[in-house]
This record gives structure tokens, C-alpha cells and sequence, in this order.
């Protein structure tokens, strides 16, 4: 069984409303599940009627289902506090004023949002004591820049440690000495901090890779359809295991014997969607289940039914 699942899809499709069933599923069969959401609006909330905040939340009516709502924002706005609060007390005043700017501009920065909510999914990676975790991710392009962070900051932090190294070299090469304590990589807090980063993404890529899978749910519509090849493709590439694709919001069938507009309607539209998913199919990506739409959202009973219709391995 892999650990950590992470469901992923285009906007709107039902990530929240598969990995709020999925969690339910599982909590019900007696894992101790812990469902994280990156979702500023809520909806994780919503689909259990109950408000969540930053630390994980029991949900009600469970005996084994907890469940956090990170907001990226505040996760940035935290991120950066604690760095700055770090580097404030290991470097000398005169730099502290640059520090707050370069901070402060860090903050604007595409992909601090990445950053500071990656940080705090391996956190949660690292210190949940659930059996199993389950990410209700942002949509695809934005998770999938996430996923691939530990490849990029991991070489980036390796760069800096090789600066830093060098630099301290030079200062002790140089003796200032007399103004300054002297220092050296040994016990440098810089250079342990940045050490301590580059661990972090290296956990984050093992884990990701050997205890995590990928669930992409997708809807039978060609942007969906095209938007699940490039998130399956990206995964494969980066050696992240996709477990499969669930297909959401089918058109249900009429019966036989209905034949006036409405029931045409349906027969065309769920003519269209099944060329959708055979082209999803084409990608071989395991689908698996396939979920026809209620006639409301998916929470209370239908949250049940649709959980009970993701019937796949319980390996995943
Ligand atoms: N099979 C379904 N039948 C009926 N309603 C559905 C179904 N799947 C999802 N919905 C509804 O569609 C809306 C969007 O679903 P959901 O919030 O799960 O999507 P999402 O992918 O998480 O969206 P976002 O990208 O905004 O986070 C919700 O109101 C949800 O209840
Ligand atoms: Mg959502």
C-alpha cells in the first residue's frame, strides 16, 4: 500500500469531491486517514458540512478521519516569518535590512505559493502518524510544478551549499578576524540550514516516488481528456507512479423505452463521452472507475455511493 495519495485533475473536475470519497472509503474500512486539502474555498469543508482549519480536524461521524485545510497564502506569509526570523538571528545587522527586501520580494515571486505548501506536504509526510494521507492538490499545472520541486530546488539548494562553502573559505583565507568572529563550515548555521533543505527534498523525492501514488481524475470532455495525457505524461517522465485515472461525471443512461428530446439529449451526449474515453484510454492509464453525475453534489449520501463505486486496489 502506498502512503500518500495524491489526486490531481484540471480544474473543477472532482478532486475534492474523489479524495473527500476516497478518504471516506477508506476511514470507513478502518484506516486511520488523515485528508489534506490546498483548496482556499473550502470545499473540503463544504462536502463534510463542517469548518477546518490549519492543524488536522476529526471530522464528525468518523472514528478515523481527520482532515486539514492549508491555505497557500497564509503558508507563504508563514514560510517566509520563519526564514526571516532564522536568518535575522545568524547574520549581522547590517544586512538585515536587505534580508527584509529580498523577502519581501520572495514573496511576489511565481512559485513562492509552490514552495511554502510543498514544504508544509513533506512536513506532513514526515509526521503524520495516520496510515495513510491523502492530497487534494490544486489543479494540475500547479501541482505538478509542485511534485517536480524536489528535482529543481534539490540541485539549486546543492549550488548554494557549494557558494556558501566557498565564500566561508575565502573569509577564513582572508583572517578579517578582529571585526567579525571568525567561522567556519563547521557549526556555519547557513550552511546547516540549507543541508537541512536539501534532506528535506530528498526525503520528498524518495517518498514521492517509492511510498506515494497519483490518482488523476478527469472528465469525459477534450480538455479534460488533453489536459490528463500531459499530467500522465509529465508524472511518467519524473518517475512518479501514476495509479490510474478516475473518469467523473458520466452522463447516466435513459431507459429503453424513453424516446423524447431529453432522452435523445442524453444518448448523443454519452455517445461523445465515450469516444472521450477511449481517448483517455489510449494513454494507458488504469482507469479506475467511472462515475456518472448526480443530480447534486457530492456530499452526504451520494459522497457514500460515489465512494462505494471506487472500488480499485487497495494497494493504491
Ligand atoms: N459526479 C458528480 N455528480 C454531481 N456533482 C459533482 C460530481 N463530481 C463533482 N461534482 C460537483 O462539482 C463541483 C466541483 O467538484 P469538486 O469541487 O470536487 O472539483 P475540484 O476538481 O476539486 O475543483 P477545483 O479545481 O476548483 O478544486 C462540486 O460542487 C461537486 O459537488
Ligand atoms: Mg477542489
Amino acid at each position: 500500500m502506498s502512503r500518500f495519495t495524491f489526486f490531481g485533475g484540471k480544474g473543477g473536475v472532482g478532486k475534492t469531491s474523489m479524495s473527500a470519497a476516497f478518504a471516506h472509503k477508506r476511514a470507513r474500512a478502518g484506516e486511520d486517514v488523515l485528508l489534506v486539502s490546498t483548496d482556499p474555498a473550502h470545499s473540503t469543508a463544504d462536502v463534510f458540512d463542517q469548518s477546518l482549519g490549519d492543524e488536522p480536524t476529526p471530522i464528525d461521524s468518523y472514528e478515523t478521519l481527520d482532515a486539514i485545510e492549508i491555505d497557500p497564502e497564509q503558508e507563504v506569509t508563514d514560510h517566509l516569518l520563519e526564514t526571516k526570523r532564522a536568518l535575522g538571528d545568524q547574520v549581522s545587522a547590517g544586512i538585515v535590512n536587505e534580508i527584509d527586501r529580498q523577502i519581501e520580494l520572495a514573496h511576489q515571486t511565481p512559485g513562492a505559493h509552490e514552495s511554502a505548501l510543498f514544504d508544509r506536504f513533506i512536513e506532513l509526510m514526515r509526521d503524520a502518524d495516520h496510515d495513510r494521507v491523502v492530497f487534494d492538490t490544486s489543479p494540475t499545472g500547479g501541482t505538478l510544478r509542485l511534485l517536480s520541486l524536489p528535482e529543481y530546488l534539490g540541485s539549486w539548494i546543492e549550488r548554494l551549499v557549494e557558494k556558501r562553502e566557498a565564500s566561508i573559505d575565502l573569509y577564513e583565507k582572508a583572517a578579517i578576524g578582529s571585526r567579525e568572529p571568525r567561522r567556519s563550515a563547521l557549526g556555519d548555521p547557513i550552511l546547516a540550514r540549507l543541508r537541512e533543505r536539501k534532506e528535506r527534498f530528498e526525503f520528498a523525492r524518495e517518498t514521492l516516488r517509492t511510498e506515494s501514488s497519483f490518482v488523476l481524475v478527469a472528465n469525459p470532455d477534450a480538455l479534460s481528456v488533453r489536459e490528463s495525457e500531459r499530467a500522465i505524461e509529465t508524472l511518467r517522465e519524473r518517475s512518479l507512479p501514476v495509479a490510474g485515472v478516475i473518469v467523473n461525471r458520466l452522463t447516466p443512461e435513459p431507459d429503453d423505452d424513453e424516446n423524447g428530446r431529453g432522452a435523445r439529449f442524453l444518448r448523443q451526449r454519452i455517445e461523445t463521452e465515450r469516444e472521450r474515453v477511449e481517448e483517455l484510454r489510449s494513454f494507458e492509464p488504469p482507469i479506475l472507475a467511472e462515475i456518472e453525475t448526480r443530480v447534486s453534489e457530492v456530499k452526504g449520501s451520494f459522497l457514500d455511493e460515489v465512494a462505494g463505486e471506487l472500488d480499485f486496489d487497495a494497494t493504491i
